[in-house]
């Protein structure tokens, strides 16, 4: 039944929060069409009471977004070996993780992951993991900010060293999106592809580092969602079309705020960030060649 939904969707500040399905049993498949198509339009998907899943499961339903792709320290807790399981307490997972600074998960990928999914395990008292809705923050920008961010490529900080922009359209969505992680940038170069073509100094990279963020923490404070965790939240997220930063509380200590143990897996990105114009002239040259 097309548009049929066997669960409600309550809007939250970014994306909703879904009630009335348990992603625990097997799903038929217009179901999963139906969640699908819900994360893209939605962008962020908040399942409760999903009691605690398992690895393996976790792993099926990520596996309806695509191929899994899996990047990080594998810690010997983890359930499955492309669950990468995050915690306050080292013995139980990876701690410090998502603390860098905002981000796209996967930035230094050639192609970012399409999309991260959330599962805690164990849900502490305090420690939220926050949502910035790139499409709104990009069109949030005065002109002149727009127009100077549009000229700027990231130089991630790790492997795959190729340049990516900074702002771009969502490859599904056609929504304003960024490629960034204000933790992990190298630097960044400015109008690549042209005879204007500069990689930027190291002081005009922190102060580009520190102007984002200022964008995302205080014009754009209140377009934010802070995910309040609950025992049995399942999160599935667009990955292209929010950053994200885990709050300073994630790393309290077991004895303050209970034991955190997050179960995260991620989507092996299909897309490589391309500009429109870029899009439209590698079209023309395909085309080209077809003829
Ligand atoms: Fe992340």
């Amino acid at each position: 039944m097309a548009g049929h939904r066997p669960y409600t969707l309550t809007p939250l500040p970014v994306g909703a929060e879904v009630h009335g399905i348990q992603l625990q049993q097997p799903q038929p498949d217009e179901v999963v069409q139906q969640i699908k198509s819900d994360v893209t339009k939605h962008r962020l998907l908040v399942f409760r009471d999903q009691g605690i899943m398992s690895g393996e499961r976790q792993v099926e339903i990520s596996s309806w977004f695509g191929e899994l792709e899996s990047t990080f320290y594998k810690h010997p807790s983890s359930p499955h070996p492309d669950v990468f399981r995050v915690s306050n307490e080292r013995a139980e997972g990876c701690t410090d993780v998502g603390r860098t600074g905002w981000h796209i998960d996967g930035s230094f990928q050639t192609a970012p992951f399409s999309h991260s999914l959330y599962h805690i395990v164990s849900c502490p008292t305090q420690g939220d993991t926050v949502f910035a809705p790139l499409h709104e923050i990009v069109g949030s920008l005065p002109a002149e900010q727009r127009a100077r961010w549009d000229r700027l490529w990231m130089l991630s900080d790790r492997r795959h060293r190729q340049a990516k922009p900074l702002l771009y359209e969502h490859p599904l969505s056609g929504q304003d999106a960024m490629c960034f992680h204000l933790g992990m940038t190298d630097g960044f170069v400015w109008d690549v592809g042209t005879q204007q073509q500069r990689v930027a100094s190291g002081a005009e990279t922190r102060a580009l580092l520190d102007e984002i963020h200022g964008v995302i923490t205080s014009s754009c404070r209140h377009l934010l969602y802070s995910h309040k965790w609950r025992p049995g939240d399942f999160i599935i997220s667009d990955n292209l079309a929010l950053g994200h930063e885990a709050a300073p509380e994630t790393q309290l200590p077991l004895e303050q705020v209970g034991l955190r143990i997050m179960h995260r897996t991620t989507v092996k990105g299909q897309h490589i960030p391309r500009k429109r114009q870029f899009q439209r002239e590698l079209q023309e040259q395909q085309q080209a060649g077809a003829g």
